[in-house]
């Protein structure tokens, strides 16, 4: 490997200034100064003899991609926990390392579930939008009237890192908290949760059901026709992790007719280019991927990314090491 201060990265997005900042002055940085999504194809031409290649969870590296950068590269980083859009296991095959970004974005991303849980309980968006187009009719007793949370089961699927941070901050508005992992967690690590062995039996509990599991191949489109029926009548969905975890025309139908109550949506499959009914929907509170979006969160995001490099040129291997 060649001196730090010698060392290629190439960078597919635009980063926060500190992190930039910190960058430049570490290594030989290219980057994508368009800061738009790239196809592989063009990572693959662009990134060429980088030794260090810095994405974020827009950018797909397959192994087609790993292999064409494969004679220079040392370490993928991608400024996201989720890794579904890199080939681990090419990755590993070619000697490549790869970091994530854990631990440092579990607090925004709650709060933003936190929003989500909150505004589609409340019909944020719905009464957002009678501000904005002046169609106000005033206050009546009967109008507007939503979902209280006192008292109501919220369902945690994966109370993992993001998921124990919801669980945090949800039960100070008295909501009961369930969960589903595929083990139960010791009872200090729980807070008062109650483990659900299926999910089957989470979804029959959730009051507000919240995704907050790591997308895997077995949790594409978990959240189907099948299993939103199990959900109790007038549930609200939340979902803060992927996407590609909700099957779009189940949810689109049960919110149309009503079965749902609400869902709170920061994710989408195929974002930016979601379903173009979600649009239509009164009863849909979302915003566009805003989880991790704070500039406390996107700082450390990136320095957990170039600290694990350093660890890297010392010789040790960082916490955020995937491979
Ligand atoms: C955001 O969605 C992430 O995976 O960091």
């Amino acid at each position: 490997m060649p001196e730090a201060s010698a060392i290629r990265l190439y960078a597919t997005r635009r980063f926060t200034p500190a992190v930039e900042q910190a960058m430049d002055a570490r290594y030989q940085v290219t980057r994508n100064w368009a800061d738009t999504a790239m196809t592989s194809d063009a990572l693959a031409q662009a990134a060429q003899g980088c030794e260090y290649l810095m994405v974020s969870l827009t950018e797909k590296v397959t192994a087609e991609v790993i292999a064409r950068l494969a004679p220079t590269l040392k370490v993928i980083c991608t400024l996201s926990v989720g890794v579904e859009h890199l080939d681990l296991a090419a990755a590993k095959q070619a000697g490549v390392k790869v970091l994530n970004t854990p631990d440092v974005l579990s607090e925004a991303t709650a709060e933003i579930a936190m929003m989500l849980i909150l505004g589609a309980a409340r019909r944020a968006a719905e009464g957002g939008r009678m501000i904005r187009d002046d169609t106000w009719y005033g206050f009546t007793p009967t109008g507007m009237l939503g979902q209280q949370l006192t008292g109501r089961r919220l369902g945690i699927l994966g109370l993992g890192r993001i998921g124990k941070e919801v669980a945090k901050r949800a039960a100070p508005f008295g909501l009961k908290l369930h969960y589903h992992n595929r083990r139960p967690l010791p009872a200090e690590e729980a807070m008062g949760t109650t483990y659900h062995e299926t999910s089957d039996s989470l979804l029959a509990v959730s009051d507000i059901f919240c995704i907050t599991a790591p997308s895997t191949p077995e949790l594409k489109s978990f959240l189907n026709a099948e299993r939103i029926a199990r959900l109790p009548k007038d549930a609200i969905v939340i979902n803060v992790a992927r996407g590609d975890m909700v099957d779009d025309d189940a949810l689109i139908e049960a919110l149309q007719s009503k079965r749902l109550f609400a869902a709170g949506l920061d994710v989408f499959r195929g974002e930016p280019d979601i379903d173009p009914r979600y649009r239509t929907l009164d009863n849909l509170f979302a915003v566009p991927h805003l989880g991790s979006g704070t500039v406390e969160t996107r700082d450390a995001m990136g320095f957990v990314l170039l600290d694990g490099l350093q660890a890297i040129e010392r010789g040790e291997t960082p916490h955020n090491q995937l491979v």
